[in-house]
């Protein structure tokens, strides 16, 4: 990182960061949203669970297709964000579709939803390891990560408890069957995730979000209900908020950025049952920037958001660069898409960092 500090302003520059963890959805929003991260990542791991749910190989190529087009649409030059394919797991995934999906070239991981754990979720795992062996073996075997929505949907577990009771249901279990398995705990929200992550032996690491750096769980309720601020995994105690601030700006090669930006429409999410995502990709940067400040260790944010996550895929650091500036502006009320509109996280409120320069 390099740094300049004056009176008027302080600005300071990284590696291009990636985004490990991103829903683009589709159609007329994919279209909306793309740009957004364009701006300030280099690379995204592309969520897959459209609907239908992107399971096949052959489904990903076409995907990456439409998002390379919405990405020429909205003017992004050519290879200058590039999209990380990722395939759904379902019960019935079989063993040559995960070699498809690693001689592809585009994919790079298969994301494991619990069956209706959250949004579009049907067609997830109904029982990881009794289902799933074929699919688990091949994925060990080619290196390639899986990457988990860790939250067991038990309607028994409370909701706040979901993330450590995986851990010890379904995480330790697939991970003394398959050790060598490369596993990316997928927005991390609780103290217990952070010590499993930081403690487990073999190849695992952990992507936390903007959200659940900078809110706890009252951010939810204050002074009513707060329908952006709503997201699965939902946000947890202080504690919690704490030991993941803790755990990304330690420079710990485990821990590195994924926005889990999930855009959905304001009337899907204001309504009697909204729809589960904050969209963070339009200030993304700026938001990690601010939870890293307040930790007092912006000198910290690079490795997190630029080194630590290719390292752990693979894949070389971007050769571009970024620049912030601290210089206050204010988040806009809503992102229009088209007929419609997106409410991004802390719509209204102040965000001190800006990207002022992108190479
Ligand atoms: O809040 C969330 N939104 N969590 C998820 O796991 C899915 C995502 C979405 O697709 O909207
Ligand atoms: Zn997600």
């Amino acid at each position: 990182m390099t740094s300049t500090d004056t009176t008027a302003s302080h600005t300071f520059t990284i590696r291009r960061p990636d985004d490990w963890h991103l829903h683009l959805r589709d159609g007329v929003m994919l279209e909306a949203v793309v740009a957004d991260s364009a701006r300030q990542f280099g690379r995204a791991i592309i969520m897959p669970n459209l609907t239908p749910p992107v399971t096949t190989a052959a489904q990903a190529e076409a995907y990456k297709l439409r998002i390379e087009a919405a990405l020429a649409k909205a003017g992004v030059e050519e290879g200058a964000f590039t999209p990380l394919m990722t395939l759904y797991l379902t019960d019935n995934t079989p063993a040559d579709e995960i070699a498809r999906a690693a001689d592809s070239g585009i994919v790079h991981g298969v994301k494991l939803y619990p069956a209706g754990a959250t949004t579009n979720s049907d067609a997830g795992v109904t029982d990881l390891l009794g289902k799933c062996a074929g699919a688990l073996e091949a994925m060990q075997k080619l290196g390639m990560p899986l990457l988990v929505h860790g939250e067991v949907n038990d309607p028994t577990v409370d909701v706040f408890d979901r993330e450590a009771v995986f851990i010890e249901r379904v995480m330790i279990p697939l991970r003394q069957r398959y050790p060598e398995l490369k596993v990316v705990f997928e927005h991390l929200t609780t103290r217990d995730g952070v010590e499993y992550v930081r403690q487990a032996e073999g190849p695992i690491a952990a992507t936390i979000t903007p959200q659940h750096l900078l809110y706890n769980r009252n951010a939810l309720f204050v002074g009513g209900i707060r329908p952006h601020w709503y997201c699965l995994p939902v946000l947890k105690r202080e504690t919690h908020r704490q030991a993941l601030l803790e755990a990304a700006t330690s420079g710990n090669k485990r821990f590195f950025l994924g926005t889990d930006s999930a855009p959905h429409t304001r009337g899907s999410k204001e309504q009697s049952c909204g729809c589960a995502g904050c969209y963070t990709a339009f200030h993304a940067i700026g938001l990690y920037a601010t939870a890293f400040e307040t930790a007092g260790r912006l000198d910290a944010l690079e490795a997190f958001a630029s080194k630590n996550g290719p390292e752990f895929y693979g894949l070389p650091i971007n050769e571009g660069t970024l620049t912030l500036q601290r210089s206050p502006t204010r988040i806009p009320d809503e992102v229009p898409v088209g007929d419609t509109t997106i409410v991004p996280l802390a719509a209204g409120e102040e965000l001190r960092w800006q990207v002022v320069q992108s190479a």
